[in-house]
């Protein structure tokens, strides 16, 4: 099981963290359990590994087959909630070179999260001469990131295979009945898969918003659900021991004492990726109402050269979540003779893995040294099985941490400022009022 070690956080917690927030995890674990707390509506996930839709789950392995025969590429359009989750796991289980180490799979690039012309303009011509697949992953399908790649990929598809040729390869992600794409797919005919409609962005990995790329790649998508079942039936159950409660009250306690932002640290690149949907999931769940721990990641040992120097002696208000593999999938031996010229010698006989463990034994001390309570996740392996278990440890972890802090953590609403400002600018109909609105040094 994932292990959760508050030790090195201990001299900067009151003796009753935990005690004290007993009362407050009950409540918020039954709001959840029962769907009754603020956005419960978007409570589906918290059963959803063992509740999913087995036939669906069986039908985005068919579907992998089929893409994986046809294409050179997978392009997956989708932003926030509806990528970050396929992305953190295709590169924690596979690597984040993935495009460049995948023999038997198809390329995966992610794209619909950005607007930038560039970036997009760049894989438009990467396709051009490739056999290339879309998977569109949008929730309510009408996102405008998502809709403008979306648009452009397909308007490619055609241009390359006719639409009828098109057709075969366009698999969408969406709402079961509701949203603009929705209607697209069924006038078009496209292949759909659903998102619940009581499951949120952010929650939704283990939806095939996330199963469908990651079983394009080649990963064991059961195994990642496996996971999550066995998460979920230690992690619903109530209790001090369980880490989920910990890990949320934990949270609580240190930004209590002033530590408002938490850096979640890993000490392998696989989890880069992780680190953004885990950010995402912290910070669109409990940045609200003027509260909310802020949420950062760092990868170690890379970052201790740039962000090291901060955390070790910048403003105190940081604390440190490392979540540490134990079992290595890989050895790399160093074997410098004592006199070679590296200066090397006194490592020789030594793995990789063992220099990587001691620096993060030496990172944990002087942080904690330097005023950084660390809180630390072990988990076994890098593998769907252990995958699944975090991310359910996350989820879980986030709902409760959520309504204990008295936050509704399945809403967004934050996030329509900057589109509503973007849409009146932008002239979309319906917008007028708002554009005048604007201070004119803003207008267009
Ligand atoms: O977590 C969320 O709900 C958001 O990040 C959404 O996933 C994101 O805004 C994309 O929305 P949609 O899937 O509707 O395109």
């Amino acid at each position: 099981m994932l292990e959760f070690d508050v030790s090195y956080a201990r001299p900067f917690l009151p003796a009753n963290w935990l005690s004290s927030r007993l009362d407050g995890l009950t409540e918020a674990r039954q709001l959840l359990e029962n769907g009754e707390g603020l956005g419960g509506e978007f409570t589906g996930w918290v059963d959803l590994p063992r509740s999913y839709d087995r036939e669906e789950v069986h039908r985005v392995l068919q579907t992998a087959r089929i893409i994986r025969r046809q294409s050179e590429v997978l392009i997956v359009v989708g932003i926030g909630g509806s990528y970050l989750g396929a992305r953190a796991l295709l590169e924690l289980l596979t690597s984040p070179n993935y495009n460049l180490t995948c023999r038997r799979s198809p390329q995966i690039f992610f794209t619909g999260n950005t607007l930038s012309s560039d970036a997009m303009t760049e894989l438009l011509d990467y396709v051009q001469d490739k056999d290339f697949s879309v998977n569109v992953v949008s929730k309510s399908g009408s996102t405008t990131e998502s809709a403008i790649a979306f648009f452009l990929f397909r308007q490619l598809l055609e241009e390359k295979y006719g639409r009828e040729g098109a057709r075969d390869r366009i698999f969408v992600t969406t709402d079961r009945t509701e949203g603009t794409l929705r209607a697209l797919a069924n006038q078009e005919g496209y292949a759909t898969f659903s998102i619940p409609r009581d499951i949120g962005g952010r929650y939704s990995v283990l939806t095939p918003a996330g199963l469908l790329p990651l079983a394009v790649a080649g990963v064991e998508i059961s195994g990642i659900l496996d996971g999550a079942a066995a998460a979920m039936a230690r992690l619903r159950r109530p209790g001090q021991d369980n880490p989920a409660w910990q890990y949320a009250a934990a949270r609580n306690a240190l930004y209590d004492q002033g530590k408002t932002i938490e850096i979640l640290a890993g000490y392998e690149p696989h989890l880069r990726a992780f680190g953004e949907w885990w950010k995402q999931l912290f910070g669109e769940s409990e940045g609200k109402d003027g509260k909310g721990v802020f949420p950062a990641s760092v990868e170690f040992t890379t970052d201790l050269h740039s962000m090291g120097q901060y955390i070790q002696e910048g403003k105190r208000d940081l604390f440190e979540t490392v979540v540490r593999f134990t079992i290595p999938q890989s050895s790399c031996l160093l074997d410098p003779a004592p006199e070679d010229p590296s200066g090397l010698g006194y490592l020789r006989g030594r793995d990789l893995r063992f220099v990587n463990e001691q620096a993060r034994q030496g990172t944990v001390l002087a942080h904690v040294a330097g005023g950084v309570p660390n809180l630390l996740l072990t988990v076994p392996e890098r593998t769907p099985h252990w995958a699944g278990q975090l991310v359910y440890f996350f989820e879980y972890a986030c709902g409760l941490s959520g309504y204990l802090s008295g936050v509704n953590p399945f809403n967004q609403p934050g996030v329509e400022a900057y589109k509503t400002n973007m849409f009146a600018l932008l002239g979309k109909p319906g917008y007028e009022q708002r554009k005048d609105d604007l201070p004119p040094a803003l207008h267009p």
